[in-house]
């Protein structure tokens, strides 16, 4: 299986998430400012895989740039919400005073632990599943993108589904197509169908009809940034997913890398949200489909207080607030 993200012939290599499913194709990005394109377009996204895109940039620019900090700024804030993002551009950058070839190492390095991070944190976390829910085969619910597209390779929260289709414990996967830009309907459901695991797309409105017809076993989602306390970034949709499923008594589990945990953070108020362009809303594929001018309110994250989370779980086990 490629990796989503990845260093070849001087360059960093990313599997262009703007085609899929339509097309599979790599993108070579040979300069930081290339890449930092690639990351505001979601060219390449999820919080781990923004991760490796940070280590993997410094790394660029160190064989590239005259001013390797000032690229590594403009890396680190293309875009705001998931910490990954400047994580990984820091702990490359703490490589520089021995050169080039030391950041590409580190940033490689990432690159390999990230997939057996993710890993350990999806077994973990399909325990957790497993433990919270009766029911087998289960029926399982995902918002937005958080497999091996969204990480360097195995995947969070579907990293879970891999764990427990492999067991033959899955049902189904309700997958939330994941508005404005579709990668649960893009990005989850070519995963799925990759694997044979059997799934279907609903819109993000249905996820709460779905859990009052009792379709709904338990919730998996990824995460951006998680605060001390546990408040947990994540899509657009998330928060009020878990307000569903709490009302449902639907265990709402977050997956992810302990790279993600923000201790610097007390409380999910201080997580920066990103805010997209209005086209995402009012265009699609190009055409209008709201009136021209009209304004939009486009997050492309909300921050789900710890209260309604199940379980937070990293490679460490379930992480504790
Ligand atoms: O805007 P995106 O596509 O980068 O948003 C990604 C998500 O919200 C994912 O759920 C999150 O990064 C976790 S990925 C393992």
């Amino acid at each position: 299986m490629r990796r989503t993200i990845d260093w070849a012939d001087d360059a960093v290599v990313v599997i262009d998430q703007t085609a899929l499913p339509g097309e599979f194709r790599l993108l070579r990005l040979r300069t930081v400012g290339e890449l930092v394109d690639a990351v505001k377009r979601l060219a390449v996204r999820g919080a781990p895989a923004l991760g490796a895109a940070g280590a993997l940039g410094v790394a660029l620019a160190a064989r590239t740039s005259e001013d390797v900090e000032a690229d590594a700024e403009l890396i680190a804030t293309a875009r705001p919400t998931a910490v990954n993002l400047a994580w990984g551009v820091e702990r490359a950058l703490k490589k520089l005073p021995q050169g080039p070839d030391a950041v590409l190492e580190e940033a490689k390095a990432l690159l390999t632990e990230d997939e057996e991070l993710n890993k350990a944190a999806s077994e973990h976390a399909a325990e957790v599943v497993l433990r919270a829910c009766p029911r087998r085969p289960l029926r399982l619910l995902t918002h937005c993108n958080a497999g091996r597209l969204a990480t360097v390779g195995w995947g969070s929260a579907l990293g879970v589904v891999w764990h427990l289709h492999d067991r033959g414990l899955v049902e189904e996967v309700l997958v939330d197509e994941t508005r404005p830009l579709l990668q649960g309907a893009r990005l989850t459901a070519w995963e799925l169908a990759q694997e044979n695991v059997p799934h279907r797309v609903q819109p993000d409105g249905a996820a709460a009809a779905a859990m009052a017809k009792g379709m709904v076993d338990c919730v998996l989602v990824g995460a951006d940034r998680i605060a001390a306390n546990g408040d947990v970034a994540n899509k657009i949709g998330t928060y009020g997913l878990a307000i569903a499923a709490k009302h449902h008594d639907i265990p709402f589990v977050v997956v992810a890398p302990s790279s993600t945990v923000d201790t610097s953070l007390a409380t999910g108020a201080g997580i920066a949200i990103e805010e997209r362009d209005a086209r995402e809303l009012t265009h699609y594929a190009g055409t209008p489909i709201a009136p021209d001018g009209t304004r939009v309110f486009n997050p492309a994250f909300d921050v789900t207080p710890h209260e309604l989370v199940t379980a937070v779980v990293t490679e460490r086990g379930r992480y504790e607030p």
